[in-house]
């Protein structure tokens, strides 16, 4: 079932960790440190347990293209048959890329612009998850003046506390997701007027790192109430989103059990005759990946010893956005009995927040040594940046006994090279204007 324990991605043998058949150390020796590790059989594992969990619902399964973006993992998905959940431009042309086709493709999202809205049509993608009355009314002209209907789903807000972190709960009324479950009524019936909307269904998501089944049950016992009150109205109701969130174990510990939560979708939405949508991220990839970092040196402090390394929060945000919890291993399997000692994981991003564990309990590790931190395969290459003027870090692939670079780290010249003078600055080292004006110009 799923993954229960996030140390599940590493085994250990001659002493070291291993992704599948691939010593951690080989890959830091063939492309550095930081570098994000995917198993593809755990991406494979994943989807397969959650496929068989939901098997006889009539759904398809949309990965949530934001967990994580990678070609490589997008396509491990691609050829299981999954469709794509998108909330961009961007991460549709990824999923098509991948060889997701257009009509297994969802569009999510509070802000889609115009752009997106017409890309997405011309695309064909299977639905738009409409989450306004403007956004319906903009899709409408957008559809309408191609000659065509966009198939939609409104996005309601059960106003239901799923019970996660402040930042990523979706679901309440406070929230600035989804339409009023009291006015979708009112907006639903405008769609079905609408001449370029045609109206399929509802959608939510209520929020990400769900640990319980129970905010699950009473956002969809809301979704079926709603359901048969538009269908007492006259409106047709086939398809039905039940977003994403299933959370996964960052710590040894009950999760939710995929089976049990194929049955609160059964008893809740089964019995309605609507095909369904699952939008799973985190479930898939989360406790497929690591994030391989290198120990650059350990400084003792006067009250804390620290272990400083290479990658940081511009690498892996999680820690310092949402104080989430990851394990860390040292690459190195300790010896038998080797005490352990609190330490502060640190990297070198002049901030505080860059802090990956604070007195984290750490067998004894020294400079020039691999640490693994685990459960990084969903939102974090993805939420990466350049701060500090860092470089994006690499991104590999395990298989097996092989391994592959599915993204190199990237170069200085890239990411240095990206800005631009402009022509009425100074060159730097010559003085001289950056492109002469031409005479007379103003
Ligand atoms: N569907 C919708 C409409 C969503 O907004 C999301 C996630 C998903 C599906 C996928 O949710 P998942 O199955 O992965 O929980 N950066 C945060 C998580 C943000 C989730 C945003 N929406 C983190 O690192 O925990």
């Amino acid at each position: 079932m799923s993954i229960a324990d996030p140390m599940d991605l590493i085994a250990w043998r001659q002493g070291e960790a291993h992704v599948e058949g691939v010593a951690l150390s080989r890959i830091a020796q063939a492309h550095g440190t930081p570098t994000y590790v995917y198993s593809r059989a755990q991406l494979v594992r994943a989807y397969r347990d959650l496929a068989r969990a939901l098997d006889g619902l009539n759904g398809m399964i949309c990965y949530a293209v934001k967990a994580n973006g990678n070609l490589a993992v997008v396509r491990s998905f691609a050829e299981l048959g999954a469709g794509a959940d998108v909330v961009s431009v961007g991460e549709m042309k990824r999923a098509l890329q991948a060889g997701i086709p257009a009509g297994r493709i969802v569009f999510a999202g509070v802000g889609k612009t115009r752009d997106e809205i017409d890309a997405a049509i011309d695309a064909g993608i299977h639905q738009f998850n409409v989450e306004s009355e403007d956004e319906l009314k903009t899709l409408s002209a957008a559809a309408a003046a191609r000659g065509q209907r966009a198939a939609v789903a409104l996005r309601v807000n059960p106003d239901v506390d799923a019970g996660t972190h402040e930042k990523i709960t979706t679901g309440r009324k406070e929230n600035k997701f989804g339409i009023d479950i009291a006015r979708a009524p009112a907006i639903a019936a405008l769609a079905a007027r609408l001449p370029g909307i045609a109206f399929t269904g509802l959608a939510l998501h209520i929020g990400s790192q769900l640990t319980t089944i129970k905010p699950y049950r009473q956002a969809f016992a809301r979704l079926a109430e709603l359901t048969q009150a538009l269908r007492a109205r006259g409106i047709a109701v086939e398809r039905l989103d039940l977003g994403g969130g299933i959370g996964i174990a960052y710590q040894p510990g009950p999760v939710i059990d995929l089976k049990e939560y194929a049955t609160a979708v059964a008893e809740t939405v089964g019995n309605l005759g609507c095909s369904l949508v699952f939008e799973p991220g985190r479930a898939l990839v989360g406790n497929a990946g690591l994030l391989l970092t290198r120990v650059i040196r350990v400084k003792e402090g006067d009250a804390r010893r620290f272990l400083v390394v290479d990658a940081a929060m511009n690498d892996l945000v999680r820690p310092a956005l949402y104080g989430a919890f990851h394990a860390i291993r040292p690459v190195l399997e300790p010896a038998p009995g080797e005490a352990e000692a609190p330490v502060d994981v640190v990297g070198p991003i002049c901030e505080s927040s860059d802090l990956f564990a604070a007195q984290r309990p750490l067998p004894p590790v020294v400079a020039d040594e691999l640490l693994a931190i685990l459960s990084c395969g969903a939102y974090g290459f993805v939420m990466a940046s350049t701060y500090n003027l860092r470089p994006l870090p690499a991104e590999v692939m395990v298989d097996g006994d092989r391994f592959a670079l599915v993204r190199p780290r990237q170069s200085y010249d890239d990411m240095l090279g990206a800005d631009r003078l402009p022509e009425w600055m100074t060159a730097p080292g010559t003085g001289t204007a950056v492109r002469p004006r031409a005479r007379g110009a103003a």
